[in-house]
């Protein structure tokens, strides 16, 4: 591996916590504890690696279908792992944000979040995005109405929108594009992630599913995405 060529920008669909529970005959929350250890020792490789931003897709605007008591679950994970980076953020210069409608989710939640942003904006470290009731159809439609918004107070005509003020809309403001994007799992699908954002990215499926996923699969990813030739559109 180039350690001088990795990608500044890597993202992850965070897919198959259920399945690697039922195939120990667990409950799928179990995956989803797992999948949360994972997503630590992932997120603290890359940050040494020297990659500057992991984006990792943890909660869809869809998955609230799913049974009650596995999006409580859910929920309780993300709050003792918030609680956990309050304490170890700063020392470790760890920086947090969250893309999605916060708003929908847990108010201890939504004050954990609040203050890791705190904390966040006194780091400069390395930084995790974490999509939390994130949908990359939500988030376009909630910019395009911004848009509009601004229109109909006649602070923006029409003629105005271009990629770069559509972005500053968008949850990922101020986020450079994922260079690559990875999806443990065995599923082939982009379910809603990150669609704007993703025009450019390289796109790395696998079958390991993601409470498997090692540092060695990340390696492999990276090695991988360093043979391909990105055109965007040229020759
Ligand atoms: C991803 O794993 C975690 C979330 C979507 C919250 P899944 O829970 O989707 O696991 P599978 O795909 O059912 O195995
Ligand atoms: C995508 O996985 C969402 C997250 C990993 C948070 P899903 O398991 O929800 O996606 P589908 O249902 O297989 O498309
Ligand atoms: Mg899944």
């Amino acid at each position: 591996m180039d350690l001088d060529h990795l990608p500044r920008h890597i993202a992850i669909i965070m897919d198959g916590n259920g399945r690697w529970a039922k195939r120990r005959g667990l409950p799928r929350t179990a995956g989803h504890k797992v999948g949360a250890e994972v997503f630590r020792t992932i997120a603290t490789y890359c940050k040494d690696l020297g990659i500057d931003y992991l984006t990792v897709y943890a909660f869809s605007t869809e998955n609230w279908k799913r049974p009650k008591d596995e999006v409580d679950t859910i929920m309780r994970l993300l709050k003792r792992y918030l609680l956990e980076a309050i304490d170890t953020m700063a020392r470790d210069n760890i920086r947090l944000r969250f893309l999605g409608d916060l708003t929908e989710l847990p108010q201890e939640l939504q004050d954990l979040a609040a203050r890791t942003n705190a904390i966040s904006a006194t780091l400069d470290g390395f930084q995790a995005n974490i999509c939390l009731n994130y949908g990359g159809r939500d988030e376009i439609l909630r910019a395009a109405r911004q848009f509009a918004r601004e229109c109909a107070a006649g602070e923006r005509t029409p003629e105005q929108l271009d990629t770069a003020l559509f972005e500053r809309h968008l949850f990922s403001a101020g986020l450079p594009d994922p260079d690559l994007i990875i999806r443990p799992g065995g599923e082939k699908r982009v379910s809603n992630f990150l669609l704007w954002q993703c025009a450019y990215a390289e796109f790395i499926f696998t079958d390991t599913l993601w409470p498997d996923f090692k540092k060695e699969d990340l390696d492999a990813a990276l090695l991988e995405y360093q043979h391909r030739q990105r055109r965007y559109g040229g020759i």
